[in-house]
């Protein structure tokens, strides 16, 4: 009976719902009303936003596109829609207050677990099609978990963050931060045809061309990028780009993110309201594009393409098809990857060999999301489903270059070889460091 129950595709959907509804609550529990609401940057919303966002998103695609339901408030929709409101109006916007918009959350949830229960999702309307759209809203709220926490990582003045004080260190095994891996070049099927729990960005499933190439094995490390900044590579005009340096000169920046010197001439990292001792073996986190290029000019290498990137992460050298996550087919847990907010900061390299690539490569799931030097563009074969916002209306922008991979504030759910991300060059605020690649030698 519970071995029935637990292979149940809507037993699945259902707790995937609450387990991450669950984490959302929790990720406000212990913050004061002030934090909660107030807006603190202009490049991040309230808390509060968010979560009458993502009820707002999840009444919208659940309780009306698929479910029927009529009723709205325009007032509501009008104030959560993301793009009439860009972030720095959000804390002006007459929002719910964090017990409106918790019960915003319920009501709508205990419509969808009614809804849930009679929907076909086998056969039934296409947007419910192996419960594609309950994913897509799992997923949404997934990626705003991690949007409420770099709002919070980003105040200078937050009281240290409970949930942040126990960090899950895994084991690192001793590595060499400056190993490569050889990647043979071909013809490989990137992107996917998987309907159910995928973005429309991912699919279709392509045949695209690289050239052999060598990336790094782990993630850029605290260690490497110190070393840039020590040779004082924000001073240094050589290794940026022309709209690189206008980017730098236009800041007062000279490290990543969060970065102080101590008393001492060691670097300390402020991390949810504590300092901590820079770890040198952690991947570098809360560097904007422009820094990873930087960066990769300073060590003479060069930032991967998506397409470079994907190739990586999914060769099967068995010829059984591009994998799904690096190390194969299963989904990831905690001996693969750094993911699900539990370690609260990327873990040093060496901290996962199991979730190793056939090309050897590590951590390419979890800890930070990697730049790459690819625009965001339609896949050939691209179309839109469900709606233009999500994707279609980003694509092409020259603002925005494409992360691959997951960081440690990712869910589990979003996770995957074939996940596109994308934002603007000038963030850090987001958990993206970078990975190297070079040309074969
Ligand atoms: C894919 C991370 C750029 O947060 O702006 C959230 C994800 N889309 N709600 C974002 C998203 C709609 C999106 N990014
Ligand atoms: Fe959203």
């Amino acid at each position: 009976m519970s071995l029935r129950l637990r292979g149940d595709p809507k037993h699945t959907l259902r707790s995937g719902m609450h387990t991450m509804r669950d984490r959302t609550l929790s990720l406000t529990s212990t913050l004061s009303d002030d934090d909660v609401h107030g807006q603190f940057d202009s490049i991040m919303g309230p808390l509060v936003w968010d979560m009458g966002h993502i009820a707002n998103f999840e009444e919208f695609w659940l309780l009306r596109e698929l479910g029927g339901r009529r009723a709205h408030d325009a007032a509501r929709d009008a104030m959560y829609n993301p793009f009439d409101n860009p972030r720095w109006v959000r804390g002006d916007l007459p929002l719910l207050d964090r017990e409106e918009a918790t019960e915003y959350l319920n009501e709508v949830r205990h419509d969808v677990d009614a809804l849930l229960r009679r929907t076909d999702i086998v056969d039934g309307p296409e947007l419910a099609r192996g419960g594609f759209v309950f994913e897509m809203t799992i997923q949404h709220e997934a990626q705003h978990q991690e949007t409420i926490l770099q709002a919070l990582n980003l105040r200078s003045d937050l009281a240290p963050y409970a949930l942040a004080v126990a960090r899950h260190r895994p084991l690192a095994r001793p590595v060499d931060d400056t190993e490569r891996s050889h990647v043979e070049g071909g013809e490989f099927t990137m992107g996917t045809d998987d309907r159910a729990a995928t973005y429309d960005n991912e699919r279709p499933a392509h045949q695209v061309h690289v050239d052999t190439f060598r990336i790094d094995r782990f993630p850029v490390t605290n260690r490497r990028y110190v070393r840039f900044v020590e040779a004082g590579g924000y001073a240094r005009r050589e290794f940026w780009s022309t709209a690189g340096w206008l980017w730098r000169t236009g800041v007062d920046y000279d490290a990543p993110q969060g970065w102080h010197r101590d008393a001492l001439g060691g670097w300390t990292q402020l991390m949810f309201g504590a300092l901590r001792t820079l770890d040198p073996a952690e991947p570098v986190i809360h560097i904007s594009f422009w820094e990873a290029e930087a960066f990769a000019r300073f060590e003479g290498g060069r930032l991967p393409t998506e397409a470079e990137w994907e190739r990586a992460a999914r060769f099967d050298p068995a010829g059984r098809g591009p994998r799904k996550f690096p190390w194969g087919s299963a989904p990831p847990t905690s001996a693969h990857a750094n993911l699900g907010q539990h370690g609260w900061g990327p873990a040093p390299v060496g901290s996962y060999p199991l979730g190793a690539s056939a090309c050897g490569v590590e951590q390419l799931l979890g800890d930070t999301y990697e730049w790459t030097t690819s625009r965001f563009l339609p896949y050939p074969g691209y179309s839109t489903f469900p709606y233009p916002e999500y994707s279609e209306v980003f694509f092409g922008d020259e603002e925005f270059r494409v992360l691959r991979g997951a960081s440690w504030a990712t869910a589990p759910a979003v996770a995957r070889a074939t996940f596109r991300n994308w934002d603007y060059r000038k963030r850090r605020q987001i958990f993206a460091g970078v990975r190297l690649a070079w040309d074969a030698a």
